[in-house]
């Protein structure tokens, strides 16, 4: 590691400090705390995930960080300050909420400050750095870690408000792809502590969209892959703050769906199951799910399943599914 990268390390881990003082201890950061509370944020939470405040005054970061002996030009590299044309340096995230990013080892390598209300952008995030790629961070994933293990799965958020809340209501084995959907290289490292993964991504388009793109992904490294499906126009954290963590646990998680049923419900909105041509298509494109299905038993519950709701004989389907067996080798 390169002394610069120590630093920049450094700087995330006081100010991570200075943030969460700030937000818990000073004038200026009550109305985030207030924020937090509102939201249904713990203290306990907000301790454990380091919640933060970064203060109004654009100086006050920038001074905190030239006491500390760190170089400005390297806290721009970092992310932390901006520099203008005039060659004054200011704070990044200033009068936001700052939520630490960490990484697996459990250091902060980023932040993402939330505005308060609702001030656009909603979220300013750290760039990219030599210790912060978004496409890598799993959010979460250093404290979910042993949970994951030991239940031998884990579920996937979009943010990290949803992997907080999770955690309060009972769901340790909770981690965050930044944003969208999860990179093929945050996939297989999940595959080396379960056999596991629920996809629980926001109930809107985009969070639809991703949870597809997700599925698939994680499917074909292996995991046992499930669906939880969100009310529209909520996401888990707004389902947990409204409806409570035993609701959340008994209607979302654990009524999750599998992977070629979540499948089979996507499909369905692009085909008119009424047009004799768009029920051949779609049963034609299940059947190519069906196909990457590994275990036995599961093949043949979904042929059953399409074999009763179209009448199609199962020895037909089967013929079928085994021609496109040989076709996709
Ligand atoms: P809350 O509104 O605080 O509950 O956040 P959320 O996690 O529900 O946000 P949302 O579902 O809108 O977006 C999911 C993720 O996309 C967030 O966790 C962010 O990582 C990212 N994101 C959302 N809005 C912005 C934005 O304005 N700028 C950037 N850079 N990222 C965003
Ligand atoms: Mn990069
Ligand atoms: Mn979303
Ligand atoms: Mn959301
Ligand atoms: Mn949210």
């Amino acid at each position: 590691r390169s002394p610069e990268s120590q630093q920049i390390l450094e700087a995330h881990e006081w100010l991570t400090k200075l943030y969460h003082h700030l937000l818990k201890n000073s004038k200026d950061g009550k109305d985030a705390y207030q924020y937090l509370l509102d939201r249904g944020f713990t203290d306990e939470l907000i301790n454990r995930y380091q919640i933060g405040f970064s203060p109004r005054s654009r100086d006050f970061v920038v001074t905190f960080l030239e006491k500390k002996g760190f170089h400005p030009q390297t806290m721009v590299k970092a992310g932390l300050l901006n520099a203008d044309n005039d060659g004054n340096y200011h704070d990044r995230f200033n009068g936001r909420v700052i939520f630490p990013l960490r990484n697996h080892l459990g250091k902060t390598v980023a932040f993402a400050g939330r505005s308060l209300g609702d001030q656009q952008p909603k979220y300013i995030n750290s760039p990219e750095t030599e210790l912060f790629h978004k496409g890598k961070l799993l959010y979460n994933f250093d404290l979910a870690r042993s949970a994951i293990r030991k239940q031998n799965s884990v579920v996937l958020f979009e943010g990290f408000a949803d992997v907080i809340s999770a955690y309060q209501s009972g769901v340790h084995n909770a981690v965050g792809t930044m944003g969208t959907s999860i990179s093929t290289t945050q996939a297989k490292l999940l595959k080396r502590y379960a056999d596991k993964a629920i996809i629980c991504y926001d109930g809107d388009q985009a969070g639809i969209n991703a949870a597809v793109k997700a599925a698939k992904l994680v499917r074909d490294v292996g995991l046992q892959t499930y669906v939880a499906r969100l009310p529209e126009g909520q996401d888990p954290d707004d389902f947990i703050q409204e409806n409570g963590a035993d609701r959340f646990k008994r209607e979302i998680i654990d009524a999750s769906e599998t992977y070629t049923s979540f499948m089979m419900s996507i499909l369905r909105r692009d085909y008119n199951l009424n047009l004799e041509g768009d029920r051949i298509a779609y049963i034609e494109e299940v059947l190519k799910e069906v196909a990457k299905i590994t275990g036995a038993i599961e093949k043949e519950y979904y042929l059953q399943e399409l074999s009763k709701e179209f009448n199609i004989s199962f020895n037909t389907l089967k013929e079928e599914l085994d021609q496109i067996s040989v076709q996709t080798q």
